[in-house]
This record gives C-alpha cells, sequence and structure tokens, in this order.
C-alpha cells in the first residue's frame, strides 16, 4: 500500500519475491508484475483513451483464459485476483479510509511511505511523460495540485497518517523509502520477519541483488513503464531511483511552498518528517 511514486513497485517485487520466488528460479518471475501482484485499482484506471479502451494485453488474455465469452466492461481485477494463486501479493494505492475496517484482522499490509517532495519530483516526471497521463504542466502546477488535493489518490496526508498510526498493529509494517536505500540488508531483514517468509542470511543476500534498482530496470520489460512511456526507446519508469531528487528540481519559492505544507500538516502529530525539509 502506497500513495503512488512512493516505490509501490520496488516492495511489490520485494514481497513477491520473498513470498513466491526465494531461490530466483521461478519461471513466473518473467510474467509481468501486473499480473504477478495485480493493482486492486487498475480498473479505475484501465479504460484510459491512451490504452485503447481496454486493459493491456497480458492483463485483458488472463481474464479471458478466466471467463471465456465475458464482457470486461464490468472490470477485470477483481477476478484476476479471486484466481491468483496464494499467498497473493496485491498493490494498492487506496488508503485505509476507502478499504474495509477490518482488513488488517485477515491481511498483512506492507506500507511505503516517502518524502513528498521526492514523490511529487517523480509524479510529476512520470505523469508528464507517459501516453496514458499526458500532464502538460511545470512541476510547481503539478506541486500545487497534490498540495491542494487535485490529484488522483490525494490528499496525501491523510493517506500517510491512516497508515502511520496503524504502525504498531501487527498485521502492518510501515517503511520509509529513505530507510530502503538507506540500509536494505536491514530493512529485507525485517520484511522477512514481518511475512514469516523465513529465509536465511544467504537468500536475503541474492534477494537484495535481485531487488536493485539496476537489476529492476533491466527488467524492466516485465515491471511497469512498457505500457506507458512515450516513446519507445526510453524506460520513464525507472528514472533514477535516489533521495532528494527534489533539489535538482524545486525552485527556492516551491521548496518554501511545500516545506510549510509539510509543517501545517504535521503538526499535532508524532510523524516527523524534520529531515524531508530544505536544509
Ligand atoms: P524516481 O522517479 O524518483 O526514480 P512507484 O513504484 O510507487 O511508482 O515508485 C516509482 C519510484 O520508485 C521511481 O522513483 C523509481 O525509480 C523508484 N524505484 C523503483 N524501483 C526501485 C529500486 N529497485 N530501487 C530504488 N528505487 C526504485
Amino acid at each position: 500500500m502506497t500513495f503512488p511514486k512512493c516505490g509501490t513497485t520496488w516492495m511489490q517485487e520485494i514481497v513477491w519475491t520473498m513470498l513466491h520466488n526465494p531461490n530466483l528460479d521461478n519461471p513466473k518471475e518473467d510474467e509481468t508484475i501486473f499480473l504477478r501482484s495485480p493493482d486492486l485499482s487498475y480498473d479505475m484506471i484501465f479504460d484510459s483513451k491512451s490504452l485503447g479502451g481496454s486493459p493491456i494485453k497480458p492483463i485483458a488474455e488472463r481474464f479471458k483464459e478466466i471467463h471465456p465469452g465475458k464482457e470486461m466492461d464490468n472490470g477485470v481485477m477483481a477476478d484476476i485476483l479471486e484466481a491468483l494463486g496464494g499467498p497473493r501479493v496485491i498493490k494498492n494505492h487506496f488508503p485505509f479510509p476507502l478499504l474495509p475496517r477490518d482488513i488488517l484482522d485477515t491481511i498483512k499490509v506492507v506500507y511505503v511511505a516517502r518524502n513528498p517532495k521526492d514523490m511529487t519530483t517523480s509524479f510529476w516526471n512520470f505523469y508528464s511523460s507517459t501516453n496514458v497521463h499526458e500532464f502538460r504542466g511545470d512541476i510547481d502546477s503539478f506541486a500545487r495540485l497534490i498540495m491542494n488535493d487535485g490529484m488522483i489518490y490525494c490528499p496525501y496526508w491523510p493517506h500517510v497518517m491512516a497508515a502511520w498510526e496503524k504502525r504498531h498493529h501487527p498485521n502492518l509494517h510501515f517503511v520509509f523509502y529513505e530507510d530502503l536505500i538507506s540500509d536494505i540488508m536491514h530493512e529485507l531483514r525485517k520484511i522477512n520477519e514481518f511475512l514469516g517468509a523465513g529465509l536465511s542470511e544467504e537468500k536475503l543476500e541474492a534477494i537484495k541483488r535481485h531487488i536493485s534498482f539496476s537489476s529492476m530496470k533491466s527488467r524492466a520489460g516485465t515491471l511497469p513503464g512498457n505500457p506507458f512511456k512515450k516513446e519507445q526507446d526510453k524506460t520513464v519508469f525507472f528514472r533514477k531511483g535516489i533521495v532528494g531528487d527534489w533539489k535538482n528540481n524545486f525552485s527556492p519559492e516551491l521548496q518554501e511552498e511545500m516545506d510549510q505544507w509539510i509543517k501545517k500538516n504535521l503538526t499535532d502529530t508524532d510523524l516527523n518528517l524534520s529531515w524531508a525539509l530544505a536544509e
């Protein structure tokens, strides 16, 4: 579970690999992540005109296998999820308040949060460079849409806070993208324990290499990016995978504006993002 551009795909690949590919020899690894770890909200976006009004090919094909002859007008994802072998690894951008209240009684949730300034930078780049979204404004106007709850999956703060408040629940694992970047082995060990995957240190080391930015980028064909990119030869999804790229993109005015927005929204909360503010 994430707000978009906070490390969703990275975590999907980590969790799917731990649960379904611990020896890195599962042939399903070559299947698109859209099928290995389907997106709960996919139906909400799949009839986009740019996508031709139908799901991407592998999803449409899987649906036809499950339900030959059935129309796809009422969405496909519920059927695809139902037919998926367990344990199911489900991608989801919806926040807790839009999900069943008792969801943590029955499923484990990994929530990934990221500095909202890097999220905004990543989101703007992604939306500006894909066929599906074709955002045409500058980063300032995009950031203001985020801050004014005008972008898909907003409002941002209730999304993060709803998960943060549940972070002590045994079925919720809350992790920052920045912590994954700074000490991936430490975080992999914690996720291993949370999922009950029981993987050895040696296996975690191998998984660490498998889920590195460069390794995942080399498998971009099975990971998001391809159905979305504007230019066929460009991988828009695996962009930089670093912390602090907002500094290369934000004007001093936008930095100030977002810092104020962060501070205002964290007043009276116990979530401290002082590290995310401008020095
Ligand atoms: P950038 O655009 O800053 O490079 P999401 O999957 O939620 O859409 O997040 C996409 C962001 O996660 C992108 O950030 C992408 O590069 C980054 N990312 C994907 N895989 C990664 C990995 N293995 N290591 C680090 N960052 C990764």
